[in-house]
């Protein structure tokens, strides 16, 4: 039976929270040591279902991983045991996906199974396939999986007819090793995609404008080995930023890059939480009850998507009625229909949402669909009158670490049960 968590709602949380390292650059990191036969040691991978899912993959990919003792790790490929990510594989986490433009650019070969669809839409990686044949790599789909071979990338112009996050990554870490200068036009700029252009520098690759949408890469011919530090995780960040919001606490996040989440920032201020930042730090003080406003996502640096469900929780208890559009996937409601379970009034309508604030959630049994979704009816749960149970909180750990330990921290009632 799959694990769930109780909350019983109404404290207002308070106190100090560390934030982890970032998912979403951890998993791209993790996928740049094949570009190496040299250690590539990591400093704070966070403890995630999705980091053990993709250093299983490297594991079978011929990586010898082990843990130091300060909690470093250390990932070495020195010679490649296989070039295939198995449907098995991908299908439980499509950002598997990002061994693709190591694997070929490394050996020239990969086999890599087609993602599913998921909870929150298609997700197709036609834009990786399109900037990988643009390198020189013969693709191929056959019975679910992608083959491409390359004796040698070459560096070419490539642009995205889309901005992909992962699509930018699996093109910026093949072109390290293409021969040749390659531009990426219509690159992602999302904070994870400059940390991972960070450590592909200190391998050795020749990389400029990662964080605009211009990237230029200039191929050598191997890399070496390095040190990394994983950014912050921004999501995190502001999921436990609304988490004293909602709850009309007063929390603050250490360990933070304020920059990241600019976005974010800005649309928990206009809900009327009081921001005050630190270096390191932002501390958020909830208002009695949330002002509504509108929100609609779109790739860095705009609101990210990856917090539409967590905020669309913090405006259902608003004084008001406010518009959530989602612009980047075309199905990421999930959670709405929880959302109702626990009282609030909300109404979909294609990509967009209306919102109208209800003073306060009734706790209630809801089931998570996906990870982000499932912070949502978290948030929803510890505001509400009442006790909430959520089913399914594996979706919450593929992404988020110890979250509910985190949250007891800050003062909340919640705690798992089997
Ligand atoms: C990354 O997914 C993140 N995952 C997602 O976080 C995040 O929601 C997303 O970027 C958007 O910011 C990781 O970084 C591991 P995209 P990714 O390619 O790269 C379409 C989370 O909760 N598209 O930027 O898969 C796609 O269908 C996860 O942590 C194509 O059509 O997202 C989507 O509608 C969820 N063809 C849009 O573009 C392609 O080849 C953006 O997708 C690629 C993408």
């Amino acid at each position: 039976m799959a694990e769930r968590l109780v909350i019983e709602g109404g404290a207002r949380l308070q106190g100090r929270v560390a934030v982890s390292a970032a998912k979403n650059a951890a998993l791209p990191a993790l996928a740049a040591a094949l570009l190496t036969t040299e250690p590539v040691v990591f400093e704070n991978l966070p403890a995630l279902a999705d980091v053990t899912t993709i250093s299983r993959l490297l594991e079978r990919l011929g990586a010898e991983i082990s843990k130091g003792a300060a909690g470093e790790t250390e990932v070495r490929v020195a010679e490649l045991k296989s070039d295939e990510a198995p449907y098995g594989l991908v299908s439980t986490m499509r950002a598997s996906v990002l061994v693709l433009g190591p694997l070929v650019a490394r050996s020239g070969r990969a086999r890599v199974a087609l993602p599913g669809g998921c909870a929150i839409g298609l997700r197709p990686i036609d834009q990786h396939l399109k900037g990988l044949a643009r390198l020189g790599a013969e693709i191929r789909i056959e019975n679910g999986y992608v083959e491409a071979r390359a004796s040698r990338l070459k560096g070419a112009r490539i642009t995205t007819d889309l901005v992909t996050v992962t699509g930018t990554e699996n093109l910026l870490m093949a072109a390290t090793l293409a021969e040749g200068t390659t531009v990426i036009e219509n690159a992602a700029r999302e904070p994870e995609v400059v940390d991972l252009a960070v450590l592909l520098q200190s391998l050795g690759a020749r990389v400029e404008g990662a964080g605009t949408e211009r990237i230029e890469i200039d191929g050598v011919p191997e890399l070496g080995g390095g040190r990394h530090r994983v950014i912050p995780d921004r999501i995190e960040t502001g999921t436990l930023l609304t988490a004293g919001a909602i709850t009309g606490g007063d929390v603050t996040v250490t360990g933070v890059v304020p920059r990241h989440l600019s976005a974010v920032l800005g649309k928990l201020e206009e809900a009327g939480v009081a921001l005050e930042m630190g270096e390191a730090t932002i501390r958020a003080r909830g208002p009695e009850r949330p002002r509504a406003t509108d929100v609609i996502t779109q790739p860095f640096p705009g609101f990210p998507t990856d917090m539409q469900a967590q905020v669309m929780s913090l405006l259902g208890r608003a004084d008001g009625t406010s518009r959530i559009t989602e612009t980047i996937f075309e199905n990421r409601f999930m959670h709405v229909a929880e959302l109702c379970r626990m009282g609030a009034r909300i109404e979909t309508d294609g990509a967009s949402a209306v919102v109208r604030g209800v003073s306060h959630y009734q706790g209630a049994p809801v089931m998570a669909s996906d990870l982000r979704a499932s912070a949502a009816l978290v948030l929803a749960g510890l505001a509400a009158r009442g006790r909430t149970e959520v089913s399914r909180v594996y979706h919450l750990d593929r992404g988020y670490e110890r979250l509910d330990a985190k949250l007891a921290q800050l003062g909340a009632r919640i705690w798992r049960e089997p």
